[in-house]
């Protein structure tokens, strides 16, 4: 129960799916949170069940001076910054004759540059504090090719490799700062509705989801964030630069 004792942690994305679930267990495990979202009503909410200390900061990840803001807001309510989960994100279904420029636009602004803008906002009040993990949410869909997900494949794929430039820059420079990146199948989140919702046959939709991965199933939450706490604590410290699958084997095949 506590495998980030005292660290201090701010969670993208933390009013809802992964992000609340990394929230959670982090929280579980000892780490003060700020979570960290564009959904002010649904950020609060998590923050109320978590309870003291945990806080909520309003913060749209496109936003490079809303990112200086919620860095020095941490750092000023809980005294230093140690775990940065990059777990905001968006998905538009459509094959590459459909998406357009605008689309395009729209999930790399949410998925690249907001994830850029976390891992260049959080390495100075890391070094100051002597070191720190930032754990970085790609997607299998980062990894191998989805027909109907251009823009996100390729934002996802952005996440892969600027998550293993910012290891080995921070390792290179003696920052005691690692970076890390996670790549979940389905995973049964609000994102994932919406997709199996939007598909002509949701119920087929759902069985497909499940049957994509070996173990014949789609990941919860907890899946995600047990390696997302493991990635946050002292236990991966010879862990950098690399990217775990959470996909039941679906990215063996
Ligand atoms: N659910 C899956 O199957 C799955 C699979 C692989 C990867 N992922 C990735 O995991 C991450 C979390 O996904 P999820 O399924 O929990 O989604 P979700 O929709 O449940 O939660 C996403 C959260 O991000 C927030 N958000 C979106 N845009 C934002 C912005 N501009 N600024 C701040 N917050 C913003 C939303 O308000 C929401 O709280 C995403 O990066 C997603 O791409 C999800």
């Amino acid at each position: 129960m506590h495998r980030v004792e005292g660290k201090v942690a701010i969670v993208t994305g933390g009013a809802s799916g992964i992000g609340r679930g990394c929230a959670r267990r982090l929280a579980a495990e000892g780490a003060h949170v700020v979570v960290a979202d564009r959904d002010e009503v649904g950020g609060q909410r998590v923050v109320d069940e978590l309870g003291t200390p945990h806080r909520f900061l309003a913060l749209d990840v496109t936003s490079e001076a809303g990112w200086k803001r919620v860095v020095a807001e941490t750092v000023k309510q809980l005294g230093r910054l140690d775990i940065l989960v990059n777990a905001a994100g968006i998905a538009i279904f459509k094959d590459i004759e459909r998406t357009t420029l605008e689309d395009w636009r729209l999930i790399n602004g949410v998925n690249s540059d907001g994830v850029f803008l976390g891992c260049k906002a959080v390495l100075v009040p890391m070094k100051a504090a002597g070191g720190g993990s930032i754990i970085n949410l790609s997607s299998v869909a980062g990894l191998i090719g989805v027909a109907d997900a251009p823009a996100y494949c390729a934002s996802k794929g952005a996440v892969r490799l600027l998550t293993k430039s910012v290891a080995l820059h921070a390792a290179r420079s003696g920052y005691n700062i690692r970076c890390n990146s996670v790549h979940p199948s389905f995973i049964d989140t609000p994102m994932c509705d919406a997709v199996i919702n939007g598909a002509p046959d949701p119920a087929k939709a759902r069985k497909a989801f499940e049957r994509a991965a070996p173990l014949g199933r789609m990941g919860q939450v907890d899946d995600v964030a047990h390696l997302v706490v493991y990635l946050a604590s002292d236990e991966s410290r010879f862990v950098t630069g690399a990217e775990i699958a959470v996909d039941g084997g679906l990215t063996a095949m």
